[in-house]
């Protein structure tokens, strides 16, 4: 048997007084201690001339915010876990003050919460300094801007860090519903034959916000949603629902899969591409006036494979949109003849498995179902396999409890991530136009154009039944 890998002694997070540590890092550590997970020294670092006490003031404040409030005795821990290291990351002494606060610590965690044009810069100060021995490195997305700069970046992390150590966050991993899909698939024995070109008409995937950059302007507009969210967390879902069955369920195994099923996606052609841009997004602090970043993209993309040849992937993702609920649809094809009413061979009344994914969870299936009476006639029934799931993990906690176990399994591999960027490369270089929408729609108009003979479906605010259904 395998000796586990040894657990990090120390977690250090760059960028403490930024924007994702507020949001997300803080109510991480916060759930880790009350789960009795988090018992080492916590080392934040970050230039911006700060003192601990005001890091710690930040952490209250973040936990009031975004951690579901302060729990007093997991704060104090955290209070006395908690250090604070102030300095430029280009400065040598800001990384042997780092060496020393670490002391005897022998596997520490540094999280890279920082701008991706400093990741490089880090990575290379920390081997220098000696901090990057017998560690762990968890790099925050967007993992380079493109093909070329992800393979660029990826050996300055090697020039540092063994491939085993480095931890490359696509938080929909650590989703609780997102690990649902390969369990409800590769758990149950009903799927797998309709699970092909075969059966399957189409896949749908719509991840809607419906708030605009919420102060990221400045970010916004180096990423734009493909970068943000497409190349990411939306190609993670493709390759959920689409991998082949891993040999086992162990980390490697499932990471294999995984990037078999990205190496066969298609590169997206320009051509099957609408961009649009919200009505208002100039206005964006940080935002250029004449910017042509796009905040809503929707298209097509195939996998090239055996299993799902000619089945169309659609993905929609947006800001200002009408609703926040990511949604996957899995289009079946209809019953091959019309013994009863013809109406169950059209398109609205067709089968489908329905996966929402946030910020409510269902594992939905439609079918259609005789009502009352004489008449043969049919209804839409939706079968619900999950609703609600109660305390869970976020992915921030659940992603860095992992990567501190030396668990890699939810998180991307290299070979992943350049997969990845090759299946949007032709589309983040492309000068594709962008068109304006309107805030609060489903995007511009153009985009009903990515279907070719259907529609979107546009998940329904609350969740619990598709549009069409009965009452
Ligand atoms: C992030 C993107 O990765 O995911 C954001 O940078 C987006 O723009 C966010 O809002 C959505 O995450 P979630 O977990 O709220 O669906």
């Amino acid at each position: 048997m395998q000796t586990p890998p040894p657990h990090s002694d120390a977690l250090v997070f760059f960028g403490a007084t930024g924007d994702l540590a507020y949001k997300m890092i803080f109510p991480a550590l916060q759930a880790l201690i009350k789960r009795g997970h988090l018992d080492v020294p916590v080392i934040g670092v970050a230039k911006a001339g700060w003192s601990l006490d005001q890091l710690r003031a930040r952490a209250r404040a973040s936990l009031t915010e975004h951690g579901g409030g302060v729990d007093e005795a997991a704060f104090t821990k955290l209070l006395s876990l908690l250090q604070y290291i102030d300095g430029d990351y280009n400065d040598n002494d800001t990384f042997d003050r780092l060496r020393k606060a670490l002391g005897a610590a022998e596997h520490p965690l540094h999280y890279l919460a920082i701008p991706s044009s400093m990741f490089a810069v880090v990575a290379g100060q920390l081997g220098r300094s000696g901090c990057a021995k017998g560690a762990r490195v968890v790099i925050e997305k967007p993992f380079g801007r493109d093909l070329a700069s992800a393979l660029a970046l990826n050996a300055a992390l090697l020039a540092v860090f063994d491939e085993t150590a480095i931890f490359r966050v696509d938080h929909y991993l650590g989703k609780e519903p997102v690990q649902n899909l390969l369990y409800f698939r590769f758990a149950n024995s009903f799927l797998e034959p309709l699970w092909n070109r075969n059966f399957v008409r189409s896949v749908q995937i719509t991840m809607a916000e419906n708030f605009g950059v919420q102060g990221r302007g400045a970010m916004y507009e180096e990423t734009g949603a493909i970068r943000d969210v497409v190349q990411n967390h939306m190609l993670q879902v493709v390759a959920s629902l689409a991998m082949e069955a891993p040999q086992s369920g162990t980390p490697e195994q499932i990471r294999d899969a995984r990037a078999r099923v990205l190496e066969a996606i298609e590169p997206i052609v320009p051509a099957n591409v609408v961009l649009g841009q919200f009505r208002g997004y100039h206005a964006e602090k940080g935002v250029a006036a004449d910017s042509k970043t796009e905040t809503f993209a929707a298209l097509c993309l195939h996998v090239a494979s055996w299993r799902w040849a000619g089945v169309p992937f659609y993905i929609r993702a947006g800001k200002s949109l009408p609703v926040t609920c990511t949604e996957v649809l899995v289009e079946l094809d209809p019953p091959p003849l019309a013994i009863f009413h013809a109406d169950h061979l059209t398109r609205d009344n067709a089968n489908y498995v329905r996966f929402r994914l946030g910020p409510d969870v269902a594992i939905a299936m439609g079918v259609r179902s005789k009502v009352p009476g004489e008449g043969m006639i049919g209804q839409n029934v939706e079968l619900l396999a999950v609703s609600k799931v109660v305390g869970q993990m976020g992915p921030y906690e659940r992603l860095l409890g992992d990567a501190m176990k030396g668990d890699a399994t939810l998180f991307a591999r290299e070979d992943m991530v350049e997969a990845e960027w090759r299946v949007v490369d032709p589309i983040v270089n492309h000068d594709i136009p962008v068109h304006e929408y309107e805030p609060g729609t489903w995007g511009p108009a153009e985009a009903e154009g990515v279907i070719a003979d259907g529609t979107w479906h546009d998940p329904s605010p609350n969740g619990e039944k598709e549009p069409g259904a009965p009452a």
